[in-house]
């Protein structure tokens, strides 16, 4: 083969991508590190839908089943929604792009906060959409700058609730002004990925809303509390022309055998959704109290309502260093200087062992650093 062909070029909104940093799992001599970088489930997998996935590898020259339709109607019936207005996809993340494909293009806007999910700047320039990023309040979505960041040309507008890299939560009634003040000619897209960490009844009530709305999807992944990153299953509920505009761009065979089998097993086990769901509630509050133990050195927890705590290093100890640091003591958590936060890191909440080893390494590293 010749160098590259100058003939041959991506579209320059293409070429404009910053790539998706997936979370480390490993240290600068490829040692293995206790992942605290991807918010992942912690206490693993159901046993049931590990078993069903086992299960489902007796079948692998078949192809899946294109539409899920059991594992749409056991969505339906777990969260009480239509199987009809729900679509499945390669993760939520492949929702995403298809909600920017199927409304947004060139010269369209996508809207998003401040510090939202970094797949939202992507999913828009994918498309040659301009995506376009409302300030935030104190690293919190700010529904009002929202709203006042809506153009004639705002086709997408995303919101991730609970937010990923902040954690952070718009109550039910934000929500619903977000919704109020969307032009019918633009999507809200709201992603949950992190709504079953939630309290009981502590919803933001787009799921309710998108009952009746006509511009709502409502996004969710079996990436996080069910425990299935690895086989990439996410599903969303909207209205029957938005499902069917997603339908007609997404992959025909986008959710395997053995991950559409898996979701149904996980769904199932209920048991295993709460234990994980307590065990974050009380390990997260736990190393927020830790980590406010550590105010006077400039590090400060913001309150979180998913499976992961942002901190930021406003002290002598930065957060570049703190990562450095924690990886010298086994331990990987995000550090996000491409998201505009070179003085923060995400840090997944582990199992009990890692939490408190993690906690142990960072108020060592402020010892040291004071
Ligand atoms: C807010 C948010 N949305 C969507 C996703 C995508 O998840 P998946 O593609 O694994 O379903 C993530 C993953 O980290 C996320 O944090």
């Amino acid at each position: 083969m010749t160098g590259p062909n100058p003939k041959l070029r991506p579209k320059p909104w293409i070429d404009a991508i910053t790539p998706y940093t997936p979370g480390s799992s490993r240290g600068p001599r490829g040692e293995a590190l206790t992942k605290l970088s991807s918010n992942e489930n912690p206490l693993g997998t159901s046993e049931k839908a590990a078993e069903a996935l086992a299960n489902a590898k007796g079948r692998l020259s078949r192809y899946p089943d294109g539409a899920s339709e059991t594992l749409r109607a056991a969505i339906g019936e777990r969260y009480g929604l239509d199987p009809a207005r729900i679509v499945c996809g390669t993760g939520s993340d492949e929702i995403l792009h298809l909600a920017a494909g199927a409304y947004a293009g060139v010269g369209d806007e996508i809207l998003y906060s401040r510090f939202g999910f970094s797949v939202y700047p992507a999913a828009a320039q994918r498309v040659g959409a301009t995506p376009v990023e409302a300030p935030d309040t104190d690293y919190a979505t700010d529904i009002d700058a929202l709203i006042a960041a809506i153009t004639p040309n705002t086709r997408v507008l995303f919101l991730a609730n609970p937010n990923n890299p902040t954690g952070t939560f718009c109550a039910a009634a934000d929500v619903a002004r977000l919704h109020d003040a969307t032009p019918p000619d633009c999507l809200l897209v709201v992603d949950q990925a992190y709504a079953e960490y939630l309290e009981p009844g502590e919803g933001d009530g787009a799921l309710e809303l998108a009952h009746a709305a006509d511009n709502i999807l409502i996004t969710r992944t079996f990436s996080k509390i069910y425990g299935l990153a690895a086989e990439r299953i996410g599903w969303a509920y909207g209205p029957p022309p938005v499902i069917e505009a997603l339908n007609r761009i997404r992959g025909p065979f986008n959710v395997t055998t053995g991950g559409q089998e898996a979701a149904i097993a996980a769904l199932g086990d209920r048991e295993f959704i709460e234990k994980s769901r307590l065990h974050n509630t009380m390990w997260r509050a736990w190393l927020a109290e830790r980590i406010g133990k550590l105010g006077n050195a400039g590090l400060r927890a913001i309150p979180s309502k998913a499976n992961f705590l942002l901190v930021l290093f406003e002290g002598p100890l930065s957060a570049e260093a703190a990562y450095e640091g924690l990886v010298e003591r086994g331990y990987i958590t995000r550090w996000l200087p491409g998201q505009e936060l070179p003085h923060g890191l995400r840090i997944s909440i582990g199992t009990e062992q890692e939490v408190r080893g993690l906690a142990e390494a960072l108020e060592e590293l402020v010892s040291a650093a004071l």
